[in-house]
């Protein structure tokens, strides 16, 4: 792997609304899972849990839990990523901030994006409101909805890498000290 493919790769991901009305294959699926356990996770607690929806009743449920999620069920498979904040790190002794159980779901998110993107699948976070989607999903009390992802396989036009994104120019979002 060379910076030249890492970048390629983050400049191809883009959120990705609408899709082809097709299912995910289950491997594509299961390498897209199997990517979001590698990230990085605090006291390597690997709190998260996904909840794999590809039921239309269920995801139709889902998107009126969604903040700005009415595409929701376009999407060939939504991904809810939930937390245990009970997850037990190896070693009891360490202090952590507890909302970095949070963060470490977060980067499971990103991962399993970058997987999509490398899989030719596009993928959204979309965000959830909490109460609504946890009483769905009958979760127990522990467990903090993080996000939802949007999952399914591009149309033709959105094949294409846009290579644009927009963000503010480096200069206001990094401070170097000297
Ligand atoms: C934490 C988080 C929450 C987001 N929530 C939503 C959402 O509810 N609906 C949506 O359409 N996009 C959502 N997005 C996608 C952002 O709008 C998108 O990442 C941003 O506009 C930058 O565009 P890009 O992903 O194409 O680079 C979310 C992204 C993140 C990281």
């Amino acid at each position: 792997m060379t910076y030249e493919n890492l970048l390629e790769m983050l400049q191809n991901r883009r959120s990705i609304r609408y899709f082809q009305d097709k299912p995910i294959d289950k491997e594509v699926l299961e390498k897209i899972l199997a990517s979001a356990v590698l990230a990085p996770s605090v006291a390597n607690t690997q709190p998260w849990h996904f909840h794999v929806l590809d039921n239309a009743e269920l995801k139709a449920k889902m998107m009126e839990c969604s903040c700005y999620g009415n595409f929701v069920t376009g999407a060939a498979t939504f991904v809810v990523v939930t937390c245990d904040k009970a997850a037990k790190a190896a070693t009891q002794s360490t202090i952590w901030n507890p909302r970095e159980m949070e963060y470490s779901c977060a980067i499971a998110i990103h991962c399993m994006m970058l997987a999509a993107t490398a899989l030719d699948i596009g993928s959204c976070w979309v965000s959830l409101h909490h109460g609504p989607s946890h009483n769905l999903l009958k979760l127990p009390d522990h467990h903090v909805v993080i996000g939802g992802l949007m999952l399914g396989y591009l149309k033709e036009a959105e094949k294409m890498p846009s290579g644009e994104h927009e963000r503010k120019p480096l200069t206001e979002s990094v401070t170097y000290y000297a």
